[in-house]
């Protein structure tokens, strides 16, 4: 059976850009979304195009250069904002204009001073105006994770009819747990007239750890968009991670999702942005951090080395990453260490190895990481005779 496709929405360049210090220039945004384009994601959003010149001569010029992506410019529900990004993305093979406006109570009440029939009113505005210029027009609903159901669904109805083609549902503030978000989308699925002609999309933040659980718990439950970023890297603790809910899918066939993804480009990927953005990845970051596939405890070592399923759930080679590794530690076992002293060039018989693990441990308890020229060592002061 044919999996349904969940769509890829990118944003490492715009909420993602949004990181406190992480500043990139045109050209570096440009070799960014080129490589978003070759990863394969669907859509790459390339910014927020009236928040600077910067800003955008930059959406402009990835607009003229991505081949494949739908490339897609940022406005708030403001006539101006949309004018200038529809002018930033003119260029670009499948223009895309984001448009919306905050629809729970504390934005209508503190940030518009406003009401909730004036914001519907301006949302509506908003997409007819997007509309001039582009055909697919994706709207969202800000803090839509602590909006009223029934008011969030009239909103969406109401956008569609103006003619919006992607509905963003986002947490804009990482509030909801997994089974609220999954609950949200079902009921605009189930209560929006016109819903089909329009793809639900999950937008997470991570304020509580739950951007990935949230957009997984969302394409259950209908939507059929992600929007998420390289390293999960955005506002605060950040956004969706792009190589988490690639994974998940992959790895949860029984859902019947996938996306377009070329999953052997993520590692790299992520050590690019990364460097760009001069924001390290930290090293326990499922998928792409490096000790996702380094095993250390002695019993995980032992398990690995005899089938590498037995501890991975992923063949590393399916991320770009060339070969799970075995550290060394004081907490490794003489499999662990007959593993590496082999890779280095000495084939043990099970004698040596006694001798040399003795040797091993007094040296791992003073080391943190036993690296290779401390193999060498450890072999040569052991009390044994080696050929190798
Ligand atoms: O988190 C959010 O609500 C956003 C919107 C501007 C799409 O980033
Ligand atoms: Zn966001």
């Amino acid at each position: 059976m044919s999996k349904e496709k969940v769509q890829i929405f990118d944003t490492t360049l715009r909420d993602g850009e949004q990181v406190p210090g992480c500043k990139l220039d045109t050209q570096q945004k440009l070799v960014i979304a080129s490589r978003l384009d070759q990863l394969g994601v669907d859509v790459i959003e390339a910014g927020f195009p009236i928040s600077s010149p910067g800003d955008f001569k930059s959406v402009s010029e990835i607009a003229q250069i991505v081949k494949n992506a739908t490339v897609c410019g940022l406005t708030r529900a403001v006539e101006k904002d949309i004018e200038v990004a529809a002018e930033a993305i003119r260029n670009a093979r499948r223009p895309r204009i984001h448009t919306g406006i905050g629809t729970s109570d504390s934005h209508i009440k503190y940030k518009f001073n406003s009401n909730r029939e004036k914001v519907l009113e301006r949302a509506v505005a908003a997409v007819k105006y997007a509309k001039r210029f582009v055909e697919d027009v994706e709207f969202y609903a800000e803090d839509a994770g602590r909006t009223d159901n029934e008011y969030l669904a009239r909103v969406c109805e109401a956008v569609i009819k103006a003619g919006a083609t992607v509905l963003n549902i986002p947490d804009t503030t990482g509030y909801c747990l997994p089974e609220e978000y999954g609950a949200k989308m079902k009921y605009l699925r189930e209560n929006v007239r016109g819903i089909d002609k329009a793809i639900l999309s999950c937008h997470c933040h991570n304020d509580l750890g739950l951007a990935t659980a949230n957009s997984i718990a969302g394409v259950i439950n209908g939507a059929r968009q992600i929007e998420c970023t390289i390293n999960g890297i955005g506002e605060r603790a950040g956004n969706t991670s792009l190589e988490e809910v690639v994974m998940i899918l992959r790895q949860h066939p029984y859902l019947n999702l996938d996306t377009d993804i070329d999953s052997t480009l993520l590692f790299d990927t992520s050590q690019m942005v990364s460097q760009k953005m001069g924001m390290p990845v930290q090293p326990n970051k499922a998928i792409v951090g490096s000790n996702a596939f380094a095993h250390s405890s002695g019993i995980h070592q032992d398990g690995v080395i005899k089938k590498r399923e037995t501890y991975e759930i992923i063949n590393p080679e399916d991320v770009g990453v060339t070969e799970s590794s075995i550290v060394l530690t004081a907490r490794s076992g003489r499999a662990a260490l007959a593993y590496r002293a082999k890779k280095v060039g000495y084939e043990l018989t099970k004698v040596q190895l006694d001798e040399v693990y003795k040797e091993f441990l007094k040296f791992a308890d003073r080391k943190k990481e036993i690296v290779d020229e401390d193999i060498h060592q450890i072999v040569e002061s052991s009390s044994i005779e080696i050929e190798n």
